[in-house]
């Protein structure tokens, strides 16, 4: 099966929250936000801006009727600032107008009287001066101090990470349509409808059963809807409550890349220490995150730091520390991996330190580090199932590693000034949200008497594919055609609690729940049918096909009959099935537990060329080997392995998000900010599935793919130092993201 959505995309024909038809006398908001990193709030001038033609209204924090707050985790997010802002693009007010061009006109006639206070942008320095959200944690196995003394290489480094932005196609956006009695209906571009529920009942002072959230499918989220969709929601709400009219909010690229958070920075400290075959003894690592102005979701962004801190390896003892630091920036978000790029880069980095000090490749280090079954995570879990070294053989096999490593030494001793780079990249990502009660999901199955089904479930189509997953797994379900299913909206009246779409566990969840549901109608059907054939068992029934079997051998029962025939007997046709991820469980008192349902392995290797008079370099290949269980709809898992990897290797390279002294993003357009292009990528991507392997948590099978590739991308850093020291083997280089070709030019080149 393909991407439902690939013709209507393909044509321009998916409908997004602000293609749907308007509603007459709809009106437009627009974002009023800090021009200053930090400062107090002495006065708001806004009425310039309300007097002017096609103004309808300006809201400030005054006018929220219940309480200014959409905080997730800690309650420290105001929705319209009131006394102090911390972040240029903190929104201040609301602008209501006529059409959007006026209301971005009125933004422009609002002035705000500040007194300025010191600004923060470095994660180190908020913590020495103990501005932190939340406590820091700490996972611990073993025995860090005791070990360090029977290594034969201990070394110590630093690591700076760099942030990355978005760049969803569809910016953030919501319409909201005020109803009768305070009710309202939200449409928005989240993939958390029912977090957009609850704040914006919390806003308005209203009951969640008055704000009903609708989701067709977003033009991308990546993470940066999970939680940061809620405020435009809201705005858009608070908008309609007061002027009883639909209001729109869509923020325009250069708001979009301003006002909201991006993935998180981080400063890294680590030691390792190692035995003279390469063995990893030990491992200590402190991250400082750059959590931005508010906690947002930093500290279960942070968490998944830690749980992914040693990526695919197994070391007896491991300290791994972690801090969100509170800074003068937009607050950061969840990102495709969510904490774990950071958390895997700086072992891979702390490997890259020790092969180059001992002058072989990074390889011999890893692999006779890599996770066997059985062996325990920091957190107290143990890998089951594990395909770390399974995937790397199969990848150093294939892909012939050796005579890859061959040419390219052969290539840097005949070429000067031009480098080849090779690294490999071992993944181990953890399935499931790491806050437990998160991992529970419903759906909703009508059958029509006309054979046809609907689906509704809590999972929201971001791209990723999910509405064909569950069309697939609900036509196999029913044992009927996939034309016959159609995926509804995400919707809070029909779904209620939802936890957003994220974890890369949405088909799993929501699938596991519509299954459930098929099953419950499925049931009701076979006894209906067992005894209109004189059958003892129901079980003996089947579906296949649009064919009702008895034994597996034909009836002259299809489908359509069945269904007919229970609408006549008042058998009901609907369900609705609930599925809670079992066994899993974190204790973080202890810091151990079995927070995953399962692991992803993976191994890519990735070769790159480097010019080392330009800094220029060319990714050749990336050749992946992926434990990808039973795949639904192997086109949209390809698509999801293609796309992680594009987005992984953006974040290495060419993605730069750099802030001025006074805290403006100098890379806010798409013609400063980079993101990988078709050029970039390379023409050479070999995939290779693990398939033979089912997933017993999955449905039919199914493995988890959404943000695991992303992680291959870090390989590519690795390639590119390896280049960097063909060309300047004395060199120290600095372990520092993005590698953009004008950072490597200046490491070549530093006295
Ligand atoms: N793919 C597309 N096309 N668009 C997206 O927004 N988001 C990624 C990933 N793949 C995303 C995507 C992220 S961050 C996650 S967590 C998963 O998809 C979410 O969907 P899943 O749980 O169905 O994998
Ligand atoms: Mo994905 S970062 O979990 O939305």
């Amino acid at each position: 099966m393909k991407h439902i959505d690939a013709v209507s995309h393909t044509r321009g024909e998916s409908q997004y929250v602000d293609d749907m038809p308007q509603p007459s006398e709809m009106l437009f908001a627009a974002v009023f936000s800090s021009p200053v990193m930090h400062g107090k709030i002495m006065a708001l001038h806004v009425q310039d801006a309300c007097s002017m033609d096609g103004i309808v209204a300006v809201l400030t924090s005054k006018d929220i009727p219940g309480e200014n707050q959409i905080g997730p985790i800690i309650q420290d997010e105001e929705l319209l600032a009131s006394a102090e802002v911390c972040y240029v693009g903190q929104p201040v007010a609301l602008v209501i107008g006529t059409s959007p061009e006026i209301a971005r006109k009125g933004v422009r006639k609002i002035t705000l009287d500040i007194e300025q206070l010191p600004a923060i942008t470095d994660p180190k320095e908020a913590f020495s001066k103990g501005n932190i959200i939340g406590s820091p944690r700490t996972f611990i196995l073993g025995d860090v101090e005791a070990a360090w003394k029977k290594c034969d290489l201990v070394l110590e480094g630093v690591c700076d990470i760099g942030g990355q932005e978005h760049v969803y196609l569809e910016t953030q956006r919501a319409r909201a349509i005020p109803l009768e009695e305070n009710n309202l209906c939200i449409y928005s571009a989240t993939q958390g409808p029912s977090a957009v529920q609850r704040h914006a009942a919390k806003v308005l002072g209203l009951p969640a059963h008055n704000i009903e959230v609708d989701v067709k499918r977003l033009g991308g989220g990546f993470g940066g809807k999970e939680d940061q969709a809620t405020p435009w929601a809201c705005m858009a709400a608070l908008a309609a409550w007061h002027t009883k009219k639909p209001v729109e909010l869509v923020l325009g690229r250069a708001d979009d890349i301003k006002m909201t958070g991006k993935r998180h920075p981080y400063k890294s400290d680590f030691k390792i220490g190692v035995t003279k075959e390469g063995k990893i003894l030990a491992y200590e690592a402190s991250h400082y995150q750059n959590s931005g102005a508010t906690a947002d979701l930093s500290p279960a962004v942070l968490e998944r730091t830690l749980f992914h801190g040693t990526n695919s390896y197994f070391i007896p003892n491991v300290k791994i520390f972690g801090v969100c630091c509170r800074t003068n920036l937009p607050s950061n978000t969840a990102f495709r991996g969510f904490g774990a790029p950071q958390g895997m880069f700086v072992i891979e980095s702390a490997i890259a330190k020790v092969a180059e000090k001992l002058g072989i490749p990074r390889e011999a280090i890893q692999t006779k580090n890599l996770l066997k079954e059985n062996d325990l995570f920091p957190y107290g879990q143990r890998v089951r199932n594990c395909r770390s070294l399974l995937t790397w053989n199969k990848a150093v096999e294939k892909y012939k590693l050796s005579e890859i490593r061959k040419r390219a030494e052969n290539y840097n001793k005949t070429h000067f000034e031009i480098k080849k780079g090779i690294a490999v990249m071992p993944i181990c990502f953890g399935i499931s949200f790491t806050t437990t009660y998160m991992n529970q999901a419903s759906a909703l199955v009508h059958v029509y008497t006309d054979g046809s089904v609907s689906v509704s479930t809590g999972g929201v189509e971001m791209g990723q594919g999910l509405k064909s997953n569950i069309a697939s797994i609900a036509a196999k379900g029913f044992g009927i055609r996939d034309t016959r299913i159609k995926i509804e909206s995400t919707n809070t009246t029909r779904v209620a609690n939802m936890s957003p779409s994220a974890a890369s566990a949405t088909t799993v969840l929501n699938g596991n729940a519509a299954l459930i549901a098929i099953g419950q109608v499925l049931d009701r059907l076979k006894s209906m049918v067992a005894k209109e054939l004189g059958v003892q068992e129901k079980g003996r029934i089947t579906v296949v096909n649009e064919k009702v079997l008895c034994d597996g051998r034909e009836t002259d029962w299809t489908w359509d009959r069945l269904v007919q025939t229970a609408h006549l007997n008042r058998i009901d046709l609907s369900a609705h099935g609930f599925f809670a991820t079992p066994e899993i469980y974190f204790d973080k008192i202890k810091e151990k537990g079995h927070p995953f349902a399962y692991h992803i392995f993976g191994t890519a290797i990735i070769e790159v060329t480097l010019d080392c008079l330009r800094g220029a370099y060319d990714i050749d290949s990336v050749k992946i080997v992926h434990d990808l269980g039973r795949p639904l709809s192997e086109l949209v898992d390809r698509g999801q392995i293609e796309g992680g990897l594009a987005q992984g290797l953006g974040w290495m390279t060419i993605e730069d998000l750099s802030f001025n002294e006074k805290g403006q993003l100098l890379s806010g357009a798409l013609a400063t900010y980079k993101v990988p292009d078709v050029y970039f990528m390379p023409d050479d991507i070999e995939l290779t599935f693990l398939e033979d392997e089912g997933n017993t948590l999955g449905p039919y099978g199914n493995k988890a793919v959404g943000e695991p590739p992303f992680m291959y991308g870090i390989g590519v850093f690795f390639a590119i130092r390896c280049a960097m020291r063909a060309f300047r083997p004395q060199k120290e280089f600095a372990l520092a993201s993005p590698l953009t070709p004008e950072r490597v030019l200046l490491q070549l080149y530093a006295e």
